[in-house]
Formats: structure tokens, C-alpha cells, sequence
């Protein structure tokens, strides 16, 4: 699905999705999806649920490749290269994840910044430090917690908690981050918070985001997918698609007609 591009800017392709259709054993799930995803640019994926978007966003880092009876037909490309054919751990290094609930490893919080940077095998003390010290500030959490770096991550508040999992995946250096709900377990304040880091993160990253909130894909992203029952019915700048929806279904569901 091509957006008119109304920037006056060229828009860098980060992803390039064409004729997708995947399964999971007989339940066809993606329905011919073709879509575009850009650089430094913030896309929400909307959708009452079951309608496919997590499974989309799964196939963007191959997330699917561990459910065995997940079959997919069509084009992925990252930045040109077929992600089906990329080495699967360069594909996650550049293409971090933050999920629905959560999910520090019960360990300090400097290790579960350092986790990553470590298994690729820095063991520098001094490196590592700058990365650790570095992700958190950029997740913005370092101020709140920088005496308590050798504490365990699982005593952080649950916003806490989601913002050095945002650390965690900016310390792999990636290009793209994809996030499955990321605030729909945190409270309002906590929200607000995540919501303005994904406003700054978008100089540095593209950032996919899932969300049952459209309130706040209108508040973050700069373009909007709605999805319905596996199709992608409209794809549009997000100020376009809410004010002047093209597809009747699409006005449907922003209007709370249904999902
Ligand atoms: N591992 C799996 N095996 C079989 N079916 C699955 C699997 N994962 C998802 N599905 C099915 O695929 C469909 C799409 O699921 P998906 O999780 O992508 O929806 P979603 O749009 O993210 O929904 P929600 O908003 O509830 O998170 C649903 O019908 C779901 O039941
Ligand atoms: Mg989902």
C-alpha cells in the first residue's frame, strides 16, 4: 500500500513488506499485506484484536520463526536485504523488541543493559560502562536510578521496569524497534513517559508500535497501518487517516462504531 508522500521529503524506506500472507497451521492470519515502513519515523499499527498486528510486527525481527506452524508467503526486505535470508541474530541485533509486559531478566540493572553488549562478546569494563550509562540515559530512566545500578531490576516500578527494557534494547545499537503494546501495563504517568521517549527516540530509531490505544497512536506516530480480520484496510500519515479516513471501515472503527 504506497502513502502519497505529503512530507516534501524523501522517505527512506527502512522495511519493504509486499504480498505477505501467513498461516499458523490452517488459520490464514496476513492477508495480502503490502506496506511500507520508514526511517526515523514512528508507525503504529492499529486494530480491534486478533487481527494480526503482533503477528506482523513478529515477522519484522522473525519472531515467527520459533512457532512451528507459522507458514509465510511474500516479500520482506530490510534496508534491500531479504530478511529471510539474513543471519537471524544480525537481523535482532538491528531490529531490537520491547513487548506487552515488562520483562527485565532477575538480575542487576546495570547486567541487563550490559546482557547483550556482553554476549557479543564486549568485556571491556570501561566500554561497558559508557554503553550502560549511555542506553539508560537515552531510555531516560538513568536519573531515577543512577545510585541504584547494582540493585535488581525486578525492585524498579513496572514503568521503570519498560523503560530499562527500551534500554536494554538501544544498548545492541539497533536501527529499528519494534514495541508490542509497550504501555498497556503501565499507569497513565508511566505512559506519558514512554510516550515522550518514543518522541525522542524517533531521531535516532524508526520505531513500529503496537497499540489497542488510538489516542495514543495519534499522539506518537507520524503514519498509522488499521488492520482488520489479517488486512491492512487503510495506511496513511496517522493526522490523515484520523481526520480524513478514506475507507469506510476505517472511519468505523475510529469513531468506536465497533472492535
Ligand atoms: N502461535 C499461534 N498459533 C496459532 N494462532 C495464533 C498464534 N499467534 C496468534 N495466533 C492467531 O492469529 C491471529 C492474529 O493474532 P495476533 O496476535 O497477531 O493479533 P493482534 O492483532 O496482535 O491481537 P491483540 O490486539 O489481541 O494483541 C489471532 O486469531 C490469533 O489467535
Ligand atoms: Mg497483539
Amino acid at each position: 500500500m504506497e502513502i502519497l508522500n505529503r512530507e516534501n521529503k524523501e522517505l527512506i524506506k527502512v522495511f519493504e513488506i509486499k504480498n505477505v500472507n501467513l498461516s499458523y497451521g490452517e488459520k490464514h492470519v496476513l492477508k495480502d499485506i503490502s506496506l511500507d515502513i520508514y526511517k526515523n519515523k514512528v508507525t503504529a499499527f492499529i486494530g480491534p484484536s486478533g487481527c494480526g498486528k503482533s503477528t506482523l510486527l513478529r515477522c519484522l525481527n522473525r519472531m515467527n520463526d520459533l512457532i512451528s506452524t507459522c507458514k509465510v508467503t511474500g516479500d520482506f526486505k530490510y534496508n534491500n536485504q531479504d530478511i529471510m535470508n539474513m543471519n537471524v541474530v544480525d537481523l535482532r541485533t538491528r531490529v531490537g523488541m520491547v513487548f506487552q509486559n515488562p520483562n527485565p531478566f532477575p538480575m542487576s540493572i546495570y547486567d541487563n543493559v550490559a546482557y547483550g553488549p556482553r554476549c557479543s562478546g564486549i568485556k571491556n569494563k570501561a566500554k561497558l560502562d559508557e554503553i550502560v550509562i549511555d542506553s539508560l540515559k537515552k531510555a531516560s530512566l538513568y536519573d531515577e536510578i543512577k545510585d541504584r545500578l547494582k540493585d535488581n531490576a525486578l525492585g524498579l516500578s513496572g514503568g521503570q521496569q519498560q523503560r530499562l527494557c527500551i534500554a536494554r534494547a538501544i544498548a545492541m545499537k539497533p536501527d529499528v524497534i519494534l514495541m508490542d503494546e509497550p504501555t498497556s501495563a503501565l499507569d497513565p504517568i508511566a505512559t506519558l513517559k514512554i510516550e515522550e521517549l518514543i518522541q525522542e527516540l524517533k531521531n535516532d530509531y524508526t520505531i513500529v508500535i503496537v497499540t489497542h490505544n488510538m489516542q495514543q497512536a495519534t499522539r506518537v506516530s507520524d503514519y498509522t497501518a488499521f488492520f482488520l480480520l489479517g488486512e491492512v484496510i487503510e495506511y496513511d500519515q496517522t493526522h490523515e487517516l484520523f481526520s480524513n479516513p478514506k475507507k469506510k471501515k476505517t472511519e468505523d472503527y475510529i469513531t468506536g462504531r465497533f472492535g
